[in-house]
């Protein structure tokens, strides 16, 4: 399915807004836009879009109130991701060079540092408060400790419950964050603002299973970037980390994952062992029960437009191939 076609018309009208803002949003240097305009095009937008569709999702609610703060998460968004290809050394992201590739890691630090400072600049000059900064805070300190948990264990197979704790931390958070900051300017109840940010939470857990499945068996050409990343840097996944519990080849691949250094034969070798076991219906599997817990938490009392994209931003995320 293609991702734009969840959209109601609200938030399809707010996307083309939200566009421009992005770029506008880069403009202040000469520099940082010769930078960050061809990698801030490519992205898929599901954070904005969940902040905006959660805003309006009882009534609409005025641009002016939510552009800013979803211009400043896609921003937030990107500048994870310029760090994140520092430290993959990573040299493709949404279709382009990476900042590191293209500038080097000096650079990409400080292009990643100027749209974090950017994206809370926007947010102190239209006067969202002190709870969605500390909302937008806790979110970027989780990223980093979930970052630093997966940088400090390479090579290291982690368990079940390690992995959770990660990408929970790494990209759960966010995207509950994103629809709880919604809730909040659109001043919905309690129970509403808990539920929507339930429903981020199991869609968060299902997105980056179902990227770490991509990691291996996505089509670079589609996802944007490299193809078995992962394992070359050393990051285990859930994929390895079941197939090492049930494939009759998991010494072969333990040895294989734990090495320190990974060749593409490796990686080949490795996606076999994978999909000789029931690794990958297992993650589905595992994405799909999230989902699920997403859905069963989207509150009755959102509008029906808005309802149903976000129901379609579910599906999207388990059949997604970018
Ligand atoms: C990539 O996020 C980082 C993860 C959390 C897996 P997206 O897949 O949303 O990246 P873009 O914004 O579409 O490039
Ligand atoms: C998510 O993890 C990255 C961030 C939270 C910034 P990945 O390392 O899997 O993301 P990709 O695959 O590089 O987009
Ligand atoms: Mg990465
Ligand atoms: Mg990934």
């Amino acid at each position: 399915m293609n991702f734009v076609a969840a959209l109601n018309d609200v938030a399809a009208k707010n996307l083309h807004v939200l566009e421009e803002q992005i770029k506008l949003s880069i403009a202040d240097d000469p520099f940082i836009y010769e930078a960050c305009a061809p990698l801030i095009k490519g992205g898929k937008r599901l954070r904005p879009m969940l902040f905006l569709l959660c805003a309006n999702a009882k009534s609409p609610c005025p641009p002016e109130k939510t552009m800013p703060l979803a211009t400043a998460l896609e921003l937030i968004h990107t500048a994870s991701l310029v760090h994140d290809d520092i430290i993959d050394t990573s040299k493709k992201r949404r279709g382009v060079e990476t900042a590191n590739a293209k500038y080097g890691a000096q650079i990409a630090v400080l292009v990643g540092d100027y749209l974090f400072a950017k994206a809370f600049q926007l947010v102190a000059d239209n006067n969202y408060g002190a709870q969605v900064q500390l909302i937008l805070s806790k979110l970027v300190k989780n990223l980093c400790v979930g970052e630093i948990m997966q940088d400090r264990s390479l090579f290291e197979v982690p368990t079940l419950a390690e992995y959770y704790t990660r990408i929970n931390l790494k990209t759960a958070v966010f995207l509950s964050s994103c629809c709880r900051l919604g809730a909040i300017v659109a001043e919905l109840d309690t129970r509403e603002v808990e539920n929507l940010t339930a429903y981020g939470s199991g869609l968060g857990l299902a997105f980056q299973i179902i990227d770490d499945l991509l990691d291996f068996f996505g089509d670079e050409k589609i996802t944007g970037k490299p193809h078995g990343g992962d394992l070359k840097s050393g990051v285990i996944t859930l994929p390895v980390i079941r197939a090492l519990d049930v494939s009759d080849e998991a010494d072969t691949l333990r040895e294989l994952v734990t090495r320190g250094e990974v060749t593409r034969a490796d990686i080949d070798a490795a996606i076999k062992i994978i999909q000789a076991a029931d690794a990958v219906d297992y993650c589905r599997t595992r994405a799909e029960a999230h989902i699920e817990s997403a859905r069963v938490n989207l509150p009755l009392t959102l509008t029906t437009s808005v309802s149903l994209a976000l129901e379609q931003i579910a599906d999207f995320v388990v059949d997604r191939t970018r």
